[in-house]
């Protein structure tokens, strides 16, 4: 059987900076340490009052075309996944065609398009949209175009503001791709939860701290169906594991949480014991409450192993690099979570040919998937040909009043008109409104 996967990737960020210690804090009153230790971030990623979903989706998907040479032809469906649309009915999907239908001669009215909601795992879910499209042989020999795209603002005073972002991710899902090779085995947590939803509004209604609990919760339930079908997770098989990325601070906790069930009845939880002995097991208590506290200990004193912190720092710590930089990006975020781990693999000149990744994907309202990758032999080239180290320096550092001022002109109940802080080259930028309301885009060389 061919093998079905991402193909090829390509990132496109928010062209401003929000520096949140040198920035943000300060004017919160907050020390510069709960950003970069606590959340564990360093800046956000934000959109100049030129851009938004469409055009950062646009032009990720346009260097990835450009790059793989792929012409409209070799299209059978675009895909966007967002949180942050503006249309209740026509997808963005549709103008992020119409964007790329202004520098290519041919156009994509052959291809399927649509949106997916299901907040930041739909990006996920676009995935496995294309790979059932595909294995169920409906493409005709075409591949599918699957972009997560954010613009992941929060109210100006909202706890969230902290950990806002923009950008984008397109990905290229076809056969025998030279990036990794998607799994059939996946296991979902699902749930009807209320931790962050947008009812009709632009900004989120969060409760941050029942949020964190939703994410683990959930992602604990993936993991338990994902080893239902595909065995027993052992963390030797796995050489990173990519999270949903909110913050680096909440893949931390999920990464110990994970750490702790998949050590299990293994021979590394007999030799933790002999330090910080075994794992409480439930029938050994009579009350919960007694119960949980000796998890909580447990998990203290496991987060100081030696044995932890080198897993932590090998398969965790790797995956967090571009997020530090560029906060949320909702459906973008767990994809760049797995260009981060292979880029610190390329760096550090690591083959990861054949290696897998257990990719943890989540999204608030809520569900979690858990599923495994095989890296593929051209995965260097694919990494290699990435600019997000550039992009990342090239952006505008906002100062705090640059920053109120963007954040009013995004707001859509606000009529605010800002100069632009940054010159667009060689991209596509919002261009004004139409006679029915839509957004105008063009492409400026
Ligand atoms: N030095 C070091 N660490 C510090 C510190 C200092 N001076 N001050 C605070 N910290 C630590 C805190 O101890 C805390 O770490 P732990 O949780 O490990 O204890 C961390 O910094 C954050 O501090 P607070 O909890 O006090 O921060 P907060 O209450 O202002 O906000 C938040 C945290 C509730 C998560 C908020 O950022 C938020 O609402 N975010 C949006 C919701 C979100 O991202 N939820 C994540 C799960 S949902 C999801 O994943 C979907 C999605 O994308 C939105």
């Amino acid at each position: 059987m061919t093998t079905v996967g991402i193909d090829a990737v390509e990132i496109w960020t928010g062209n401003l900076k929000l520096d949140l210690p040198g920035t943000f804090a300060p004017e919160k009153g907050e020390a510069p340490e709960k950003y970069t230790k606590g959340l564990g971030l360093n800046a956000s990623s934000f959109p100049d009052s030129y851009e938004d979903i469409v055009t950062m989706g646009a032009n990720a998907a346009y260097r990835l075309m450009d790059r793989k040479g792929l012409e409209p032809e070799d299209i059978g469906r675009i895909d966007v996944a967002t949180e942050s649309a503006f249309d209740n009915s026509k997808p963005v999907s549709t103008y992020i065609a119409g964007c790329l239908e202004q520098v290519y001669e041919n156009d994509f009215h052959h291809a399927n398009k649509g949106e997916r909601k299901f907040a930041c795992i739909a990006g996920t879910q676009s995935l496995d949209d294309a790979y059932n499209w595909i294995r169920a042989g409906r493409n005709r020999g075409r591949g599918a175009l699957v972009i997560a795209t954010d613009t992941a603002l929060y109210a100006r005073g909202d706890a969230g503001e902290a950990t806002q972002g923009a950008g984008a991710v397109a990905m290229y899902i076809a056969e025998d791709p030279d990036l990794v090779e998607l799994s059939a085995d996946q296991g979902y947590g699902s749930a009807d939860e209320t931790d962050f939803l947008k009812p009709n509004q632009q900004f989120p209604s969060v409760d941050g701290k029942r949020s964190v609990q939703v994410y683990l919760a959930r992602m604990r339930e993936a993991l338990e169906d994902y080893e239902s079908v595909a065995g027993d997770v052992h963390p030797d098989d796995l050489a990173f594991i990519p999270f949903h990325t909110p913050f680096p601070g909440m893949v931390r906790k999920a990464g110990l949480l994970g750490y702790r069930h998949i050590t299990r009845d293994t021979a590394i939880e007999d030799e933790l014991a002999e330090e910080i002995g075994r794992q409480p097991r439930k029938e050994a208590f009579d009350d919960e409450e007694a119960f949980r506290d000796a998890v909580r200990e447990y998990m203290d004193a496991l987060k100081e192993t030696d044995r932890y912190q080198e897993w932590y720092a090998e398969t965790i710590d790797p995956t967090l690099t571009l997020s530090r930089e560029v906060g949320n990006w909702y459906t973008g975020s767990v994809h760049i979570a797995r260009v981060s781990a292979m880029k610190h693999a390329l760096e550090n000149g690591r083959d990861l040919t054949g290696e897998t990744l257990l990719v943890g994907s989540y999204g608030s309202g809520a569900q979690a998937e858990i599923h495994a990758e095989t890296v593929q032999e051209n995965w260097a080239e694919e990494i290699e040909a990435l600019n997000i180290d550039g992009q990342l320096e090239a952006r505008y550092d906002l100062s705090w009043e640059d920053y109120e001022e963007v954040h009013d002109a995004h707001n859509h109940d606000m009529d605010v008109d800002v100069e632009e802080l940054t010159t667009p080259h060689e991209e596509f930028v919002f261009d004004g409104w139409g006679r029915m309301g839509e957004r105008k885009y063009r492409f400026v060389e």
